[in-house]
This record gives structure tokens, sequence and C-alpha cells, in this order.
């Protein structure tokens, strides 16, 4: 068997701030009912103002490593995938290379929203499979909470911070990532959008330096494509729906992850869930989910996995890995 990549390692990363969808309903109009029927969302962690997305992905890097059993220095790839880093540059993934002394080494962010992880782990397995990495460092990091309007309920109920890491390692007698799609449709960039940035401002009021969004449109495409995508993904692997052992979704919404699961006729405990603790943790919520479930049993050493995210751009995208 030539060469794939097999995820060696997991780590994840959550700040120690909880906030309750109670605890919002005391700052805006909304309420633990509305947003826990409308999301499935209960709760999500916050970062304090002195902790970046730098602190959050060291320490879910930090933890991937060594469940994976590698030093550090035998890291020769670093993908962040991010949507808040921490500086406009460097990137957080040249920011990892010294904060974790890996080897000197290919280190650069993926920018794809919530979509950013399973776009990481299409590039870097490229790499391993290429023989250009050894040992990639894959990770997705974000501080939502940062680029909230808080005084937007539409918007500010829906997120949270968090971070979450692989080790994909060469190896020949592993199936490891056995097929992946990827994809970019911007004609939809202003459902999902921050507008204002570095190069270009849509107008100098504060609103628009934060996450704006339509919702129900939002959750329209993300259905329709991510339904589309696992059919593609599995018709190219060759793999039928009933021989997944544990799908990872991104963690946006429960309605749009049942929704997907239902079409696949996929029952619920095959289904990975964090949104209810997590909410949508953006590029963080596939590592974090699936790092949770496999401390707790739930994915295995061997499983066939599936990870599919949507996001803004919109991008999606998935996955399917023998764990
Ligand atoms: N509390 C109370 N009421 C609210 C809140 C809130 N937090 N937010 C919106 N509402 C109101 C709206 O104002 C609206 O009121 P109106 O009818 O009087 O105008 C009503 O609730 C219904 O709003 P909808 O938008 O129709 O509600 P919907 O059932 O679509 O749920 C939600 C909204 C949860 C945002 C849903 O559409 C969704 O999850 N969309 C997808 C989001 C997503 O997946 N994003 C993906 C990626 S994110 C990324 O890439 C960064």
């Amino acid at each position: 068997m030539p060469v794939r990549s097999y995820i060696s390692g997991t780590g994840s990363y959550l700040p120690a701030k909880v906030l309750t969808n109670d605890d919002i309903a005391r700052h805006i109009d909304t309420s633990d009912e509305w947003i826990v029927s409308r999301t499935g969302i209960y709760q999500r962690h916050i970062a304090d103002d002195n902790e970046s997305t730098s602190d959050l992905a060291e320490q879910a890097a930090l933890a991937a490593i060594a469940d994976a059993g590698v030093a550090a220095g035998d890291i020769d790839l670093i993908v962040v995938a991010t949507t808040t880093p921490t500086h406009l540059f460097p990137s957080v993934a040249s920011g990892l290379q010294a904060r974790l002394s890996t080897a000197v080494c290919p280190a650069f962010d993926v920018q794809a929203v919530c979509s950013g992880f399973v776009y990481a782990l299409d590039v870097a397995d490229k790499y391993v499979r290429s023989g250009q990495a050894q040992h990639a460092l894959v990770v997705g990091a974000d501080c939502m909470s940062k680029i909230l309007n808080w005084e937007d309920r539409n918007t500010c109920v829906l997120f949270g911070d968090g971070a979450g890491a692989v080790v994909l390692s060469a190896r020949d007698e592993h199936e490891g990532i056995i097929a992946s799609r990827l994809y970019a449709d911007g004609k939809y960039k202003e459902l999902l959008w921050v507008p204002n940035g570095p190069s270009w401002k849509k107008s100098d009021k504060r609103v628009d330096d934060y996450i704006q969004m339509a919702g129900s449109e939002v959750f329209k495409v993300a259905v329709s494509q991510l339904r589309n995508l696992v059919n593609e993904v599995l018709a190219d692997s060759g793999y039928q729906p009933q021989d997944i052992s544990k799908m990872v979704p991104h963690q946006a919404n429960i309605r749009i992850i049942k929704s997907v699961a239902e079409k696949l006729k996929l029952p619920m405990d095959k289904v990975v869930t964090t949104v209810d603790r997590h909410a949508n943790t953006s590029a963080a919520s596939i590592p974090l989910a699936l790092d949770d479930a496999v401390k707790q049993g739930q994915i295995q050493r061997n499983d066939l996995i599936f990870m599919e995210a949507f996001g803004g751009g919109f991008t999606w995208g998935g996955v399917l890995a023998r764990f």
C-alpha cells in the first residue's frame, strides 16, 4: 500500500470560562428556551481578554503531540485553520513552531472559516502522502467571541472559543485518510461575513467590524450542500453510509447535524455532538469533537470516521478516514 496519512494523536483545549444561555439572556433579548430549541446549544467556553487563539492552539497541539507519542522536534509541517489569528501577521502556525520548538519546517494558516479544519487536514494529507512531511500538526483554533457583536442576538448566541489538534503521520499499512472533497462558492459571501477588513472598509460603523449572518439562508444552503458532499465523498471511496462508524460534523446547529444524518439514514448514536457544550467554535469544532469522542471511547482505532463542515465563503468540505 502506498504511504497514507493517519491520525496518530488528538488533543483539544477549551478556555476555563463558561457562558450559559441564561448568562447571555441577562444582557440581550433572548432566552435559554429559544437558543436550545433553535440550535441545541446550552453553553459555550469564552477566552479571557488576555487569552489568544495562539494560547488555545498551543495547549491543543501539546496534547495531540503527546497523544501521538512523537517528540515536538519530529513535527515537520504545521497547518493551522483559523479566522481569528492572534496577529494580522505573522501566522498562528509560525508562532506555534517557536512555542513548541518543532523542526524548522513549513508552517502556515488556512482561512476557510468553519470549514477550515477539513481544508487544513486535506492540505496536510497531500504533504504526507507525497513524502514531504512525516508528522504534520494540524490545528483548528478560534476565538470567535472576539469578533462577535454581543448586542446582536442573531449571532452572539451561536459561537464559542476553543482549539483542537491532530497529528497526521505517514504510514503504509493503514488506510488513514481515504477520500476528501473541498468546495467554495464565493457568491454567497455577504450571507455570512465580517464586512470590514484590513484592506477594505464597508463603513465606519462598529457593527461592520463583527460577524453578520443571514441565519436561515445559511441554514438552507448548508443542509443541501452537506447532503450532496457526503454522498460524493462516499462514492469516491467506495464505502456506503452504513459503513461509517462515526460522523464528526462541524458543530454549528443540532438541526443541521440531524438533517444531514437523517438523509444518510445514520442513527444519531453514530453522530458525535458537542454543540450543546461547545457551541460553534468555527475551525476548532471538528477536532474538539473528535478528541472528545476519542477520549470518551466513542471513537476507537480502525473506526471509519466522516468529518464534514460548512462555513463562511461559502466553503464546505468532507474527509473520510480510517482512524
Ligand atoms: N433569541 C430570540 N430570538 C431570536 C434570536 C435569539 N437569539 N435570534 C433571532 N431571533 C428571532 C429573529 O429575530 C426572528 O424573529 P422575527 O421572526 O420576529 O423576525 C426569529 O427569531 C426567527 O429567526 P430565524 O432566523 O428564522 O430563525 P431560525 O429558525 O432560522 O434559527 C439560526 C436561526 C439558529 C441562526 C439558524 O438559522 C442557523 O443555525 N443557521 C445556520 C448558522 C450556521 O450554520 N452557520 C454556519 C457556519 S458559521 C461560520 O462559518 C462562521
